[in-house]
């Protein structure tokens, strides 16, 4: 049986990545929507890619759905000196007509949640600020009995990308992270501390590039774009933070991780976005939060590789 999956996105090059890498992966997983957030790009540019991209990728039957545009307490901020002034760098993907959903996010996921058949879950993959899975729990808590994990790409139990310790998904919206890492639902949290480690080097994108396929050349041309940026300067490989969460869903053993509990740092101090993982937890307690702490990233860049050029 194939996994269910729902991803909450902010497109963004490595959104664009991770999504492409779903549908090079639909053999083991079912994309039941996409729904967007503002975080690296305005709402309305996110949104604009992903109904762009899914009709690229040959998915446009699966439904964008458009999502918070912004957090819930604080103004945005966006990320555009990384992902550039559209959020896919110089990447132009080609005019369609598919439509976005003309209900808000929120709604259209919750709908969807309800409409599965007796006893079958949703995998959500939010990949972007956690605005909407927020707002979805409060607003719709009984949806929380449809859903079977969030995997989500966020925080660190080290470190930061953002400021010292704060990582960008969780630093732009962290009301959103608390409600969402302590709601008692099974969390995966692919942070910084795995996902700066899984990335392609610039000799890849160039690969990439120059492939036959249209979806490659794309994925090549974003990773180039990201090497441009300040981020990337003098380093050897870019992260491709958003599509581990991906891989955790069909290669877990690649991964090693420690069940604990997590809270985030919501105050108005320096610490704001903060991931707190507390490693203090005693044999035999139960935590819902999985923080992962190491991958195979050199098993985790072959399948990437693999992937995307037998892109179907
Ligand atoms: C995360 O922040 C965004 O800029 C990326 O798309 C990713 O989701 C990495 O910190
Ligand atoms: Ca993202």
């Amino acid at each position: 049986m194939k996994q269910k999956i729902w991803i909450d996105c902010d497109p963004g090059i490595d959104d664009a990545v991770a999504i492409t890498l779903a549908v090079a992966c639909g053999e083991e997983l079912e994309l039941l929507g996409i729904s967007t957030v503002a975080g690296n790009q305005t709402v309305d540019r996110v949104t604009e890619n992903a109904r762009k991209l899914t009709s690229f990728l040959g998915i446009s039957q699966v439904p964008v759905a458009k999502g918070a545009s912004g957090p819930l307490v604080r103004t945005p901020k966006f990320a555009g000196h990384v992902h550039g002034k559209t959020g896919l760098g110089d990447y132009c993907l080609p005019e369609t007509d598919k439509q976005v959903e003309e209900e808000p996010a929120v709604l259209v996921l919750a709908r969807t949640l309800k409409a599965l058949p007796p006893g079958e879950k949703v995998t959500l993959v939010p990949i972007g600020p956690l605005t909407n899975i927020a707002l979805l729990l409060r607003v719709f808590p009984e949806a929380a009995d449809r859903i079977e994990r969030i995997c989500l790409m966020g925080g660190a139990a080290v470190g930061g990308n953002v400021t010292p310790t704060g990582e960008f998904n969780i630093w732009a919206d962290p009301e959103a992270a608390q409600i969402v890492f302590t709601w008692g639902l099974p969390v995966v949290m692919c942070g910084l501390d795995v996902t700066n480690h899984c990335g392609f080097t610039r000799e890849q994108a160039k690969d990439l590039k120059k492939s036959k396929h249209p979806v490659s050349q794309m994925v090549g041309e974003l990773v180039e774009f990201y090497f441009q940026s300040p981020v990337y300067q003098g380093r050897e490989r870019a992260a491709i933070h958003d599509a581990v969460t991906i891989t955790y869903l069909l290669h877990p053993d690649w991964f090693t991780g420690r069940a604990m509990h997590v809270e985030v740092d919501c105050s108005e101090e320096r610490n704001r976005g903060m991931t707190i993982c507390d490693f203090r937890g005693k044999p035999g307690e139960e935590h819902p939060v999985t923080v992962l702490l190491q991958a195979r990233a050199d098993r985790v860049q072959e399948f990437w590789m693999e992937k995307l050029r037998a892109f179907p």
